[in-house]
């Protein structure tokens, strides 16, 4: 098989590279001065089973318009089945219509996705896991929830209650909360608008224990910042979060120096910018 990198993920994929020990292929991605995109494999892709790893991250329209054109360009050149590894998978909030006459965007991705002719998908912790079922071929689901696991198990933290941040979260908590065997309580939100919320119940108890929220996306920080606004008003102690994919907009990472957040801990599923301050861990999904 070949290892390839869209402009989103060459870090990734390097680590990635490591783990399997080989390199990466060689394919040149460029522009026209049009802001089209280019792409040419620079080694034979015939028969091959090809690996396209590419983030929907920031800017994510080029990303997912790049890793089209890569798929195309790898099907052309009678790749012998084309997989591609979207470790962050954009558009997934819109999975649904909230309102009427609003898309369905991530259907929008998966068809994209479908018409340009991959054999299967691998992504890892979709905003909705029901996103698997907009696809006819194969996907496979990965989690960092083991990584998270054995990160929280190595703190030794003190009277913990593991916290969904949203009704969204519930399931992947209570897989935290039996993994660490502690208690956990939920969080239940309102979103006044794109990228606000506002904390209207709590259901567990998290007075003077230490939250460990889990979280899929970190976007502009505006939830996490209720999030922890609601915990601290029912004297919770400063919390651990982790959350899978660290989207950054805009100012996020210094939204995340917020008292009453003690550590954050991501994943390399999106780029982010290094160094990072002290209190971001960083873990790798390569393996
Ligand atoms: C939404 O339900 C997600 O799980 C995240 O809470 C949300 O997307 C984070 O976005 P932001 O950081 O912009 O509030």
């Amino acid at each position: 098989f070949m290892l390839f990198s869209g402009s989103s993920s060459p870090s990734l994929v390097d680590r990635m590279a490591d783990h399997l020990g080989k390199s990466p292929g060689k394919v040149r991605i460029g522009r026209f001065k049009s802001g089209e995109v280019y792409v040419h494999y620079e080694e034979s892709v015939r028969n091959a089973e090809v690996y396209l790893v590419q983030s929907l991250s920031h800017p994510v329209n080029d990303h997912l318009m790049e890793l089209l054109i890569m798929v195309d360009a790898a099907r052309r050149a009678s790749a012998r089945t084309i997989n591609v590894v979207i470790p962050y998978f954009g558009y997934a909030r819109q999975e649904k219509k909230d309102a009427p006459r609003e898309p369905i965007s991530a259907k929008v991705v998966a068809d994209l996705l479908h018409t340009v002719g991959v054999n299967r998908v691998i992504t890892l912790d979709l905003h909705a896991p029901a996103i698997q079922g907009f696809f006819n071929i194969p996907l496979d689901h990965l989690t960092a929830l083991d990584l998270f696991t054995e990160y929280l198990v190595d703190k030794k933290i003190s009277n913990p209650v593991v916290v969904s941040p949203d009704a969204g979260r519930v399931k992947t908590a209570e897989k935290l909360a039996t993994y660490l065997d502690t208690p956990f309580a939920v969080m239940l939100k309102k979103r006044p608008s794109h990228n606000q919320a506002s904390v209207t119940h709590i259901v567990g108890e998290v007075k003077e224990r230490t939250p460990i929220i889990i979280e899929d996306i970190i976007d502009t920080g505006g939830t996490i910042v209720s999030v922890i606004d609601g915990l601290r008003e029912k004297g919770a102690e400063e919390a651990y979060l982790c959350a899978t994919h660290p989207v950054f907009s805009g100012n996020a990472v210094e939204k995340l120096d917020y008292p009453g957040i003690r550590e954050v801990v991501i994943t390399d599923s999106c780029p982010v910018e290094q160094p990072l301050p002290e209190r971001i861990r960083l873990l790798s999904v390569a393996p």
